[in-house]
């Protein structure tokens, strides 16, 4: 078959990784896809900085994101933000390119506008690396449970505060000094007050409510408080009571709405949250006909991103090699979305 052509949109931590498979991989992954995969370009800000851990020759790096966007079949955005992320995603919609993004703030806040315009074109937009990094768990709420109703969902999402609050924990050290650490393994935001805040938990949990339950939960509806006042007298006391503080997502389905919040929250350490250790994320749902579910893997973090990265091109690939396409999202229920003051 004919290569398929791919644009990267970015080269940081988790485009480097993705890129690192893509030029060392090349020829598994065409045999998985049944068409080679052709990378023809890697757009960024700045030329001249090194990134030897993507394997990116330099003159596949270019600043001219539109016009790479314009010649590809499938486009991968790891640029992070809203804009130009989102003008350049509807750009390549509006081509036929199937899109890829790992890029939560934007799903959260402009979810709709992507979604619409993909069904509209017939063509994929996948994102499952958009919450809790590696974990197959869009997927599954997308397709394997499409059929059941999921009634709540509950999990910790946001691989920096987990990081952190158990690192505070096992170590009684301060919020301030475990940050940096971090940031350095490449887990936090590029402006890290979007972890530590709760921003980024409160657009996964917007995605994982809309996903969850069939219905438009955009990031403005998520009640949210971040770990920003959490102390290491704070992790002390919990202790003491037999609990341990984690930052939790909880989205539920009652019967005059539908309600997503993030918060720090007492967890008693039998429960199975407590032990979910460093960068690892964990999701717990409940659901009418499969009951409890539990989804647990790396949340954060260049290879374990790139996995699920890499897993939604090889399926967008695939699509375009034999005309089928993913799950749209384009049909919900309008089911009321409850304010934040009663979540
Ligand atoms: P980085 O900040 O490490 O990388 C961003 C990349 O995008 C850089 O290569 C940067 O170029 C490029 N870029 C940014 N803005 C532009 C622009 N306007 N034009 C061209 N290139 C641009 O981010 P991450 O790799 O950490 O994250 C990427 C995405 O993945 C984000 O949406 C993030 O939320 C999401 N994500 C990240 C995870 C993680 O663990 N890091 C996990 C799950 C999702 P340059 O290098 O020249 O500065
Ligand atoms: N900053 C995010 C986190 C990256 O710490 O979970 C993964 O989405």
């Amino acid at each position: 078959a004919e290569p398929l052509k791919v644009a990267l949109l970015g080269c940081g931590v988790v485009g480097s990784a993705v890129a690192r498979r893509l030029v060392d991989d090349a020829s598994d992954l065409a045999a998985r896809v049944g068409a080679p995969l052709e990378l023809i370009g890697v757009a960024v800000r700045d030329l001249d900085k090194p990134r030897p851990a993507s394997g990116v020759p330099q003159d596949l790096l270019t600043t001219d994101a539109e016009a790479l966007v314009a010649k590809a079949d499938l486009v991968v955005e790891l640029m992070g933000g809203i804009e130009p992320a989102r003008s350049l995603l509807l750009r390549a919609i509006d081509h036929g390119a199937s899109v890829v993004t790992a890029n939560k703030a934007l799903l959260g806040a402009d979810g709709p506008q992507l979604y619409e315009a993909a069904d509209a074109r017939g063509v994929d937009l996948s994102f499952e690396a958009s919450v809790a990094g590696a974990i197959p768990l869009l997927r599954p709420l997308r397709e394997s449970l499409a059929g059941d109703s999921v009634q709540r969902v509950m999990g910790i999402v946001n691989g920096t505060t987990n990081f952190i609050l158990d690192k505070m924990d096992r170590t009684g050290a301060a919020l301030a000094d475990v940050l940096a650490e971090a940031q350095q393994l490449g887990y936090a935001e590029a402006d890290p007050t979007a972890d530590v805040e709760g921003h980024d938990a409160q657009a996964k949990a917007a995605i994982l409510a809309s996903l969850a339950f069939h219905t438009r939960v955009s990031t403005g509806d998520v009640h949210c408080e971040g770990i920003m006042g959490i102390t290491a007298d704070d992790i002390r006391d919990a202790r003491k009571i037999g609990c341990t503080v984690k930052l939790l997502a909880i989205c539920e389905r009652t019967a005059d709405g539908v309600s997503a919040r993030v918060h720090p929250t007492l967890v008693p350490r039998s429960h199975p949250l407590a032990s979910v250790r460093e960068a690892f994320n964990a999701v717990f749902l409940e659901t009418e006909l499969a009951g409890e579910l539990m989804f647990y893997g790396q949340g954060a973090g260049a290879q374990p991103t790139a996995s699920a990265v890499l897993g939604d091109l090889v399926q967008a690939a695939r699509h375009k090699v034999d005309g089928g396409r993913g799950p749209g999202e384009s049909a919900y229920a309008a089911l009321p979305i409850l304010p934040i003051d009663q979540a």
